[in-house]
């Protein structure tokens, strides 16, 4: 299916990656809904998308299954993006956490269904695998999530697969290995490469929990985009694929590569203690969606992290002196 000219709703629009998706399916030709309940997002990273008579934005909660029915009419595909999610916050909150994540996945795919939708396309995560040893992670390995926010990814997935079984929903599962890249924002839902870089420009030191040997996958934004779009493209259904860059890395080496990139050498990396709820080590064998989906990842992670200082520099005149 080609996204140029499809009517597709984003969930979750004015968060990072929704943001991002939305920008590119516009850009594409497509007709974009976005909607949000600004639980985490933010409205000006929805300022391009408002210049593109393409484009219309809903305030809205995906637990609000009346509201989800009005907006999916004539629609063809949902990217299905919003959800909570922090690790350290659904450990906290795992009420919450599920409610947004579970319940809300159903009320989108009861929609879907009702609706016609022809796809969708859900936002999973690598936490579903958990601490099981053995890298990288292929997708029909063993899922041991450690924390309630991996858990209802999981069940999300397992959700997405039912619906495609029983009701012919044609649903396709993205394993998002650490994203990272423009309108990620420093906070407590962030990932690390977003708070470390609001330390370096404060000139901060960086903190690392744990000793710094875990590592992560980390995934350049345009690379997820370019999933989503595949996803849509090929004729898959029922399917679960990772989506990484393919190559890992330890903590301790990214603090370095950030504070190199950004010429600030001279800030102190410190070591705290571990978080709870954190996987030690995270790869993805991303061949599946090589094979199936024609995936290839665009950047490394020094490309990406490049493309990202370059990005704040622009957008908030920030110090980094590439
Ligand atoms: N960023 C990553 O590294 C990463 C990794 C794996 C998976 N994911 C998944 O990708 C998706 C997008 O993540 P992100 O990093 O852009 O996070 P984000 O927090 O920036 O975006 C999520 C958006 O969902 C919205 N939202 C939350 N609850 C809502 C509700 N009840 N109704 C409507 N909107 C709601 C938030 O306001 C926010 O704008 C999520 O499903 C996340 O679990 C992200």
């Amino acid at each position: 299916m080609e996204i140029k000219e499809k009517k597709v709703v984003v969930t979750g629009a004015a968060g990072f990656i929704g943001s991002n998706l939305t920008d590119f399916l516009l850009e594409q030709g497509a007709e974009v809904i976005g909607i949000d309940n600004f639980f985490n997002g933010r409205i000006e990273n929805l300022t391009e998308a408002f210049k593109n008579d393409k484009f219309e934005f809903l305030k809205g909660d995906i637990r609000d299954l009346t509201f989800l029915l009005d907006v999916f009419e004539d629609v063809d595909i949902v990217y299905h993006q919003a959800a909570f999610t922090s690790v350290p916050q659904s450990i906290k909150m795992p009420e919450n956490c599920n409610n947004v994540n579970v319940n809300g996945v159903l009320n989108v795919l009861n929609a879907a269904r009702r609706m016609d939708v022809e796809k969708i396309i859900y936002a999973s995560s690598s936490s579903v695998y958990g601490d099981t040893p053995t890298l990288p992670k292929r997708e029909e390995m063993c899922r041991l999530p450690i924390s309630p926010y991996g858990v209802t990814k999981l069940a999300c997935e397992a959700y997405m697969q039912a619906y495609h079984q029983v009701y012919g929903l044609k649903t396709t599962s993205l394993r998002y290995f650490n994203v990272f890249g423009p309108r990620q924002k420093d906070s407590t839902y962030s990932g690390v490469i977003a708070i470390w870089l609001g330390h370096i420009i404060k000139n901060e030191e960086l903190t690392i929990n744990g000793d710094g040997k875990i590592s992560r996958d980390f995934t350049y934004i345009k690379d997820v985009v370019q999933a989503n779009i595949l996803a849509a493209k090929h004729d898959v259904a029922g399917e679960i694929f990772n989506i990484g860059a393919g190559s890992p890395i330890s903590l301790t080496d990214l603090a370095k590569l950030m504070l190199k990139l950004s010429n600030k050498n001279n800030l102190k990396i410190v070591y705290s203690v571990p978080r709870p709820g954190d996987i030690l080590h995270s790869y993805a064998d991303i061949s599946k969606a090589k094979r199936l989906l024609k995936f290839e990842p665009r950047y490394n992670q020094e490309q990406g992290l490049l493309e990202y200082f370059k990005w704040y520099n622009e957008t908030y005149g920030a110090n980094l002196n590439l």
